[in-house]
Formats: C-alpha cells, structure tokens, sequence
C-alpha cells in the first residue's frame, strides 16, 4: 500500500499512522539490538523516523507516550550477546627452551617451599580458540569464546553443532563449566577450503582462523555444516570438585563424554616433561591437528589453589612452544612508527611471504641496535650483521606475537647502504632522544605530535581504558584527522557539538540516524568510570592495566590521587615516598607518574577530561570474612613456614595491601627470623608487630 504525504494525512489516518511507526520501529529496534538480525536497513529505518517526526509536528497533540522520538539509542553491541564468565578464563605464560622448563619448575617449587620433585601433566597446545560451557543440573546451558577473558561471545547454539561436546551429562556436578579448544583437523580444513574456493568464496589462510570463523558465525547452521573438534582440558565454575588432581579431572571430563588428548601424560620431573614434550613434537605432522606446543600443568589441585594466578595467567601452569617457522624474503623498506609514548619503533616492509601458514608483509626490527646487529646490553646478535633495506632476510613467527627477523644473508647483499636511524621525529619533526642506557628513541613532540596524539587517544579508547562501543582506532582516527577530536575530553563534548545543529555526527560518511546515537549513548554510558580505568586511559608511560589498578587501590579516589601527584616532587618529600612505598610501584614508575601530573599542560588536559567524568572510586578487595582486609602490611626477615611470594599472594588474595617500607600508614608488620630495620622502624613509630606464626593463625582461612 502507497504511503499517504504527511501533508494529506486526516487526524485519523494521522493517529493510525504514528501507532504503525512506533510498533514498527520497536520491531526494528529489537531485531537490531537483542536478535542481530536487522529486519531494515539505516536508510529504510531513518526514513520511519524522519515520517513520524514530520507527523508529529503537523498533530503534536497526537504524540505518543512510546514515540520513536523520544527514544535515545539502546547501546547494545551489535554481533553476539556476551557473557561473562563466572570463572576468568586464563592465558599461559610461555617457555622457549628446555632451560626455561626447569626454571619454570624450580619457580613452582620456591612458591610452595617444596624441596622434592613434583608431578605435572603435559599434553599437547592445541592451536584453535578457547571454549567455555556451562551446564547446569547435567543440561548444556551456554557456551562462551574467551573473549577478553572476561566476557566472552555467547555462541551456544553454534557449540551444539561440535563433536566432543555432550548436550546432556549425567552424574556431574550441578555446575559445572567445561573449557577446552575448538579446532579443525587439517583434512576438514582442506575439504573446507576447496568448497570455499567452488563458492567463490575466499578461503581460510590456516585451520585456527577456520575454526573460529566457523564457530563465529550469527547463523548457526552455517557452523552445523563446518566440522568442529573439541577437546577439554580445563574448567571454570564448579559447584563440586572434579578430582584431587589434573589428571584425575582431565579422566572425569572423559567419563561424563567430553573428548580429552590421548597424548596427555602424567610426568615427576622436568626431565620427565622434556621427554614428553620430544614425542609429542616427533609425532606432531601425523596428529592431523595444529599444536604449537606442550602444556605442563602442576598436578596436585590443592596446590594449584595454593600457587593461584598472575593477573592473566596461572602460576601453575605454563606453555611450552615449539621452535618458531621461518622463512626468508626481501627487505623493501624500513618505516618508522612514532607511538603513545614518542617512542620511535623501526618497521621492516617485506616482500610478501607465507610463515606457518601465514602470509607476512611487517616485522618489528626493534630498535637502532637491533638493525645494527647488537643485543641490548651492546653485545654482537647475528655474530653483528646490520640489517639494509635491500637484504634479505630469515623471517619468524613465535605463536601470535608480530613476526620478527632472525637473520640477513650477506652473500647476497650488492651495494646496499647502511641503516641510519633519524633524529628527528618522522611525522612531527621534534628532536628525536635516546637517552643513555636506553635503546628506543623518543619523538620529544608529545601530545603536539600528530602521531602521538593519535596514539594516546587510541589507547584512550581501547578495551581495557574507556573501551566506548562503536568509538574504535577507525573512528578516532577520523575524528582527528577531521579535527573533531583533539584529546580525551573532546569525545565528551561530541554530543553537544555535534549531536544537533548544521554538523552532525549522523550526516558524516559511513553514520547514520542509528550509529550516531548509539555511540553518543555509548558515550554517556562512559562518563562513568572506575578510577583505575581512568588512570589506564591516561596512557602515562610505564603504567599499565594492573600498575593502574595499585595505583587506584592505594589513593581510591580521584582527588586523592591527582592531588597527590601534582604535590609529589620527583625522588623527595612525603608525597613522593609514599608513592614509592606502594608494592607494586618502583622508581621509573613513580617518576612517571610524577613527570606525567608536572607538566603544566599534561595537567589541564587531564583536569578538563575529569570535569566531564563520574569517576568511581575503587576500594581495596574487600574479603568481610577477613579480619586483615583494608590493612596494609609489610613483610620482613625470613619467613619459614611458606615462601615470601606465597605470604604476599595470600595476603593479597584476603584483601591486604602489601607494602615494601614502613611508615605511619603501616597496619601490621610481620617480622620474620633475622628482621632488622624495618622491624626497629615500625617499633619506633608504634605499629603492631606480629610473628609469622601469629600471622598465619590470624589469616587462616576457616571452613
Ligand atoms: S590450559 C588455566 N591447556 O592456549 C589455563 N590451554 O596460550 C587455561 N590451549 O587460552 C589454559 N591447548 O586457548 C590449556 N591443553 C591446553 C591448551 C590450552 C590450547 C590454549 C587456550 C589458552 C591458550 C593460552
């Protein structure tokens, strides 16, 4: 039926009209933002909106009470739904050598103050993408990717389709949250890839990104027809104990029907995980499967909990990886990147060549000493061949990481010149330093570099600072290349700027009516943020996610803090000693920070961002079953019972904060055997002092 002009409508057809729109477009919104499946497109959507406005100002006395009109954008991500996950979902620390491996050992057995041998599992690194799946009272209730190990993309329906993945499990506890890797044999990918290629589809560039292309996909059907593998090896949420140990959980997963690796192994020693780790790699072209590696897991889970985790990864636990791939190929250029910081980070353009599976065109060269052929500490690498932009050279990839360039074959260099690294920065031309001692070179333009500016408002906006949907690198970048965004607080004034009047954000190339909105939502919906997220953003060098996080735990409020930066003098004063007595914040961090809140115009560009936030204050973890919660303690002498490392985690784990020194603030010293100065010190200035045996029993863990 032809749509009758706004300027022809009756009062009647009028009324009609806007209830026809206002159901219509809450359909739309719906289908856009809880199903992800768009039933119009912007164009078709803005043209409802734009009726129903016409409408309403020809009848305002018509207007409804759920007009479209006065809806603000529901800041829903599109894609997935996410899920959080009850449980972190962890990535491992790696080792690169058998010396690593016995480290790695000898690291588990100082934490746990354990003299003898140790057993430990090992089996094999699958190379896909990590899974988890909850199952509640025996049912399958959802499955989640990783994600940023926090919250994950919810991709139930599409787990259903894998093999290896029981829908219903009896005799298991009443929660019970299974991980493990998704992955594709060689011989699916193949097949997979040779359809593709008859669709005139592009295909996959290895099994991995298969894999998860696969299991990554709104339409689950589409997962249903690509061959998916699972193996379990870990777990999140439980409601009950799987086994005492790895392997004994790794046999229970396998009893209630998840495939586990059959080249799992239970080995005493690191000789014993070395041996494994030689078979698992002498058998690695016949699995029919990507590994990259061997995982070596502590055994025992009672020690497990004792050893807990890092910030990402568990102390328990580590990847052992195979030797990197290489190939060689020629140097065309070297670019030079200019980053958050000023630092100058050189670029090698390659001609393009396929890695492992993988075609590389970039690989990071490092640093001036690096392309002259010297180490860090000015020792020879590459027995000191330099590196020229014309030469060719051995290409790797270790796991993920940027491909890096091992070596430069000289026989078959011509007349190419030396590298001579610039002085000055390449996009704003300030002087370009290398401090001595230090290896990078740092554009001395700060935030009047375009190239800087760039960066810190990138990393502004990142997932782990103010992570605003729909506001990515794409669109800062555009932002400031148009000179809608300058620094940080300029992202808070868009909406005013830009929300109404003659320039719109929604009239701009690739927005609309809808994604305008939603990221001015996205926006607001920021302006609340925790105070460690805040100091993340900021992108002070040498702080990052977790240094953020001591640094918000220790001043909790932002006025705290910023205060007391802008009061601390570099190496002097009260203000400066009581940052350096955080544990957790060294010299070259403090001296940041410090640095960072001196400079005059750094300062006004934080304060102006600050008068448009809601900033959350962040307490110390509160653990209310815990009497040493809030305190702050310092440890001294010779602990005997458990390990410094362990004495700190643990109180950590309850809500302490550790610190290094002592001073008034200090709650509770523990004097270990042979305490000396710090033990005087807190005496003098009347600060409990607890034996480690008191200790212990005061932060015994009860039930
Ligand atoms: S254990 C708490 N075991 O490797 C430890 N991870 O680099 C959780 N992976 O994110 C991981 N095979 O996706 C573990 N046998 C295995 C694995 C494995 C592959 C993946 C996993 C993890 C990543 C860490």
């Amino acid at each position: 039926m032809a749509e009758i002009p706004v300027e022809k409508l009756n009062e009647k057809q009028a009324r009609a009209e806007l209830a026809r729109i206002a159901a219509l477009m809450a359909k739309a919104d719906a289908a856009y933002h809880q199903n992800d499946d768009p039933i119009m497109d912007d164009a078709q959507y803005d043209a409802l909106k734009a009726r129903n406005l016409a409408i309403e100002a020809r009848f305002p006395g018509l207007i409804r009470p759920d007009s479209p009109s006065k809806k603000v954008g529901a800041p829903v991500a599109p894609g997935f739904a996410k899920i959080r996950h009850a449980v972190p979902m962890l990535s491992l620390g790696n080792a690169f050598s058998d010396e690593e491996v016995r480290e790695f050992d000898a690291r588990v057995r100082k934490f746990l103050s354990i003299e003898g041998g140790l057993d430990y599992t090992a089996e094999p690194k699958i190379d896909g993408l990590s899974l988890s799946i909850r199952y509640e009272n025996g049912g399958l209730i959802s499955a989640a990717t990783r994600g940023d190990g926090e919250v994950g993309e919810d991709v139930t329906s599409n787990a259903m389709h894998i093999k290896g993945i029981p829908h219903r499990l009896e005799n298991a506890p009443e929660i019970l949250e299974v991980r493990g890797e998704v992955y594709m044999t060689h011989m699916d990918f193949q097949a997979l890839n040779a359809r593709q290629i008859a669709a005139k589809e592009k295909p996959f560039a290895n099994p991995r990104n298969a894999a998860a292309g696969s299991l990554r996909q709104l339409d689950a059907s589409i997962t249903a027809r690509r061959p998916l593998g699972f193996f379990a090896y870990a777990w999140g949420a439980l409601s009950a104990p799987l086994a005492k140990s790895q392997i004994g959980a790794i046999q229970r997963l396998q009893t209630l029907g998840f495939a586990t690796n059959p080249l799992t192994a239970l080995c005493d020693s690191p000789a014993a995980l070395l041996e494994h780790y030689r078979k698992i790699e002498a058998l690695r072209a016949e699995l029919g499967y990507d590994i990259d590696g061997v995982v070596y897991k502590v055994n025992d889970l009672a020690l497990q909990a004792r050893l807990g985790m890092r910030s990402t990864t568990p102390r328990w636990a580590i990847a052992h990886k195979f030797p990197a791939e290489t190939a060689w190929t020629r140097l065309e250029a070297i670019d030079i990147q200019v980053g958050r910081t000023g630092a100058l980070s050189p670029v090698a353009r390659l001609h393009p060549v396929t890695v492992g599976g993988v075609v590389v065109s970039n690989a990071t060269l490092h640093n001036e000493d690096y392309i002259k052929g010297l180490d860090s500490k000015g020792q020879p690498i590459r027995e000191g061949r330099d590196i020229r932009v014309g030469d060719w050279v051995e290409v790797y990839r270790a796991g993920d990481v940027i491909p890096k360039i091992r070596d430069v074959d000289l026989s078959k260099r011509r007349n190419e010149t030396p590298y001579s690294f610039p002085t000055q920065c390449p996009v704003c031309g300030a002087d370009a330093i290398r401090e001595p001692g230090e290896a990078i070179s740092r554009c001395t333009g700060g935030f009047s570099c375009a190239a800087q500016r760039l960066e810190k408002l990138k990393h502004f906006v990142s997932r782990q600072a103010f992570d605003i949907d729909g506001l990515g690198a794409k669109q800062i970048e555009s932002f400031v290349q148009d000179g809608w965004v300058r620094e940080p607080a300029d992202i808070f004034t868009l909406q005013a700027r830009y929300g109404s009047g003659g320039r719109q954000l929604k009239n701009r190339e690739g927005w609309g009516e809808r994604s305008a909105q939603n990221l001015l939502a996205a926006i607001e919906a920021r302006r609340t943020i925790p105070l460690n997220r805040l100091i993340f953003a900021l992108g002070i060098r040498h702080v990052g996610e977790s240094s953020a996080m001591v640094l918000a735990r220790n001043y909790q409020s932002w006025g705290n803090f910023r205060n007391a930066m802008q009061a601390a003098q570099p190496h002097a004063g009260e203000a400066w000693q009581e940052l350096n007595a955080i544990d957790g914040v060294g010299e070259v961090m403090a001296a940041s920070v410090v640095d960072f809140f001196h400079e005059a115009r750094t300062r006004e560009m934080v304060d102006r961002l600050a008068s448009m936030l809601r900033i959350k204050d962040v307490s110390p973890p509160q653990n209310t079953g815990s009497p040493v919660a809030g305190k702050t303690v310092v440890f001294t002498g010779t602990l005997t019972k458990i390990s410094r490392a362990e004495a700190k985690a643990r109180a950590e784990a309850l809500g302490v904060r550790v610190s290094g020194s002592v001073s008034k603030k200090t709650d509770i010293l523990v004097a270990g055997e042979k305490a000396g100065s710090k033990l005087k010190k807190a005496e003098s200035l009347g600060v409990e002092v607890l034996s480690e045996d008191e200790w212990l029993a005061l932060t015994a863990q009860k039930g």
